[in-house]
């Protein structure tokens, strides 16, 4: 296919009509907050699970305004459940900063939108096209798949200088005409292609608008797109989680340090040995503790096994450890990680 073939963008923008999907909350605006807060939700996140969560979220924080002026820990706990929580505080900080450096406005064009923490190229262009139809490219991993299917574009996008290449051909694909309508339609349109027909195992292309001009549906090897080699390694880590309570099940927690898993959320304390929890123990505790069923939570790159130790604590008495006591009224305002919750959900 050639360079800038309006065939390709039409017959994704008639499809988008015709098949697309219409009834998403975030296709009903364009404001900007709306849709960025949609956007970051659905960065990693599937669209069933993400309904739910932006109308609870909106309903808390309606503007810009309401969430940068909030706790962080407010916002973490309307993100628990979700996971990435790198995301939620990102959230946060683009919310003060588009407050303070920006008016509260967010600025209207990708380059600048990509500006903000946790707004990357993508979820810039995904923004700006959506409302102020910019004419800007979108490269998520739906995207990158119907592109590298439709081009036959098999170079390895493990490496930046292919990456970039292919971030070109999406620009040089984009609407042509008609902008203000076309580029929210297009955008759209490449996503559901994606998620919907053009998936990675079994595309349907006999529904496909472009399945004519698609180069790896003509070799008969969509498998075969795209091609990256770099893939992360998997890794399992075991941890120790102690779960002191006092007679009325209150519960230690202490927040995580800001880097690492669960960065940022209160937690039971970690402990990457049963030795170093029991450490942590008043002598006269230790044996005292039973161990629950280890719970097995997977993360992207690493399966984490948890072994929780749950240990009464007759006299509240303060742990030598960082944290406080919380009582289960507190537990759902905080943000947990979601394992951490069905864990004292499951036994308080
Ligand atoms: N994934 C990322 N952005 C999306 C959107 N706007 N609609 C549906 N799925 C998406």
């Amino acid at each position: 296919m050639s360079l800038g073939e309006p065939d390709f963008s039409g017959r994704i923008v008639r499809w988008q009509k015709t098949s697309g999907r219409h009834d998403l909350p975030w296709q009903a605006t364009r404001d900007p907050y709306r849709v960025w807060l949609s956007e970051i939700m659905l960065q990693q996140t599937q669209v069933s699970t993400v309904m739910a969560y932006y109308e609870a979220f909106l309903i808390r924080f309606p503007d810009v305004k309401k969430l940068a002026l909030a706790d962080l820990d407010e916002v973490l706990s309307m993100w628990s459940g979700l996971g990435y929580y790198s995301r939620a505080r990102n959230l946060h900080r683009c919310a003060q900063q588009v407050l303070r450096q920006h008016g509260g406005e967010f600025p209207r064009s990708a380059q600048e939108l990509q500006e903000l923490p946790g707004i990357g190229r993508s979820t810039a262009a995904a923004i700006a096209a959506f409302c102020h139809s910019e004419r800007v490219a979108i490269l998520d991993g739906n995207v990158r798949r119907v592109l590298a299917r439709v081009l036959g574009f098999d170079a390895d996008l493990a490496l930046a200088s292919n990456e970039r290449a292919l971030w070109d051909l999406a620009q040089g694909l984009l609407p042509q005409a008609d902008l203000a309508q076309s580029m929210p339609r297009y955008t759209q349109g490449l996503m559901d292609l994606g998620s919907r027909l053009c998936s990675r195992t079994r595309p349907t292309c006999t529904d496909c608008p472009v399945q004519e001009l698609c180069v790896a549906h003509a070799e008969g090897e969509t498998h075969k797109y795209p091609v990256r080699t770099r893939k992360l390694k998997r890794t399992s880590e075991s941890l120790w989680l102690l779960w002191a309570h006092d007679e009325q099940g209150a519960a230690w927690l202490l927040r995580r340090p800001q880097r690492g898993v669960w960065a940022s959320l209160h937690c039971l304390p970690v402990f990457d040995s049963e030795a170093s929890l029991l450490a942590a123990l008043p002598q006269r505790l230790r044996g005292n503790g039973s161990a629950l069923p280890v719970v097995r939570h997977v993360l992207t790159h690493k399966d984490l096994f948890l072994h929780p130790l749950r240990v009464a604590l007759p006299k509240r008495a303060a742990l030598a450890l960082e944290g406080s006591w919380f009582g289960p009224e507190h537990w759902p305002t905080l943000g947990l990680p979601a394992p951490i919750r069905t864990l004292l959900g499951g036994l308080s």
